[in-house]
C-alpha cells in the first residue's frame, strides 16, 4: 500500500505575486493535496485568486514561491516544452466562455486540442465522436460555435477538455454564462466524468455545484481554506 501513488498533485507553500507596482500577491502560501479521482470545488469573491490557482495548477502559470509537484514530478525544473507536453496529455481545461474556436465545427475543435494531447490523427476523429457522445452532442458535430446555445457550447467545450483522456479537469466557473437549467446539466457532466475516474478542480460562484464536490474550498485575498 503506498498512499504517494494515489496522489495526483500536491502544492507546498505555494505563493504567487505579480510584480507592481503595485504588487499583488494573488495566491499566498497555499497547500493542497488532490487525489487521483478527486473532487474539489473553490468558491471565493471576485479577485481572491481562484483563476491564479488554476493558471498554475494547469501548468500556465509557475508559482514565485513554493512547490508544485504533478503526478509525482517536480514541475519547477521542467522546460516550457515539457510542460506543455505533460499538460496537454494529463489536463483538459473548461472556461466560463468557452473559447471555442469560431471558425472551425464542434468535431474540429475537439479533434484539434488532440494535437496537444498526443493523440495520434488517425484515433483523433474517432475519439472526438465518442467525447462528443459523452456530452450528448453528436448531433451537433458539424455545427459551427456561433449557432449552439450557451449549454451547446460548455457542452462541446467540455468533449475537448477530455477527448484526450486527461487525468485531472479544471473548470473556471463553468456556468458563470449559463443559466441555472443548463448549469444543472454541466454539473450532471462533471459528476459523470468524475465518476468515471477523472479528477476534477471547479471553481464556482454557484453552491450547487460547490457542494457537489468530495472537498470544498474557500479563497479570499489569496488564502485558500478547505470548508470542514
Ligand atoms: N497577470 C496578472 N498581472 C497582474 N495582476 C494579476 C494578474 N492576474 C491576476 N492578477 C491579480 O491577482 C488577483 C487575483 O486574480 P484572479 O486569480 O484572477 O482572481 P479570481 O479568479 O478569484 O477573480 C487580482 O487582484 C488580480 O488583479
Ligand atoms: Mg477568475
Amino acid at each position: 500500500m503506498n498512499p504517494e501513488a494515489d496522489v495526483l498533485l500536491r502544492l507546498e507553500g505555494v505563493s504567487r505575486s505579480f510584480p507592481g507596482p503595485p504588487e499583488v500577491l494573488a495566491l499566498r502560501d497555499a497547500d493542497l493535496t488532490v487525489v487521483r479521482g478527486d473532487y474539489v470545488s473553490i468558491m471565493g469573491p471576485s479577485g481572491s485568486g481562484k483563476s491564479t490557482m488554476l493558471n498554475m495548477l494547469g501548468l500556465l502559470d509557475r508559482p514565485t514561491v513554493g512547490r508544485y509537484s504533478l503526478a509525482g514530478q517536480d514541475t519547477a525544473p521542467l522546460k516550457d516544452r515539457d510542460r506543455t507536453r505533460l499538460r496537454g496529455r494529463m489536463i483538459g481545461f473548461v472556461f466560463q466562455s468557452f473559447h471555442l474556436l469560431a471558425r472551425r465545427s464542434v468535431l474540429d475543435n475537439v479533434m484539434l486540442s488532440m494535437i496537444y494531447g498526443g493523440v495520434p490523427k488517425a484515433q483523433r476523429r474517432q475519439r472526438a465522436w465518442g467525447a462528443l457522445e459523452q456530452v450528448s452532442m453528436t448531433h451537433r458535430a458539424a455545427f459551427y460555435p456561433g449557432t449552439l446555445s450557451g449549454g451547446e457550447r460548455q457542452r462541446a467545450a467540455i468533449a475537448r477538455a477530455v477527448a484526450s483522456e486527461p487525468e485531472l479537469l479544471l473548470a473556471d466557473e463553468p456556468t458563470g454564462n449559463l443559466d441555472s437549467g443548463t448549469s444543472g446539466e454541466v454539473l450532471e457532466m462533471l459528476e459523470g466524468l468524475n465518476q468515471a475516474g477523472l479528477a476534477v478542480i471547479v471553481v464556482t460562484h454557484d453552491p450547487e455545484i460547490a457542494a457537489a464536490a468530495r472537498r470544498r474550498f474557500q479563497m479570499r485575498d489569496g488564502r485558500l481554506k478547505e470548508v470542514l
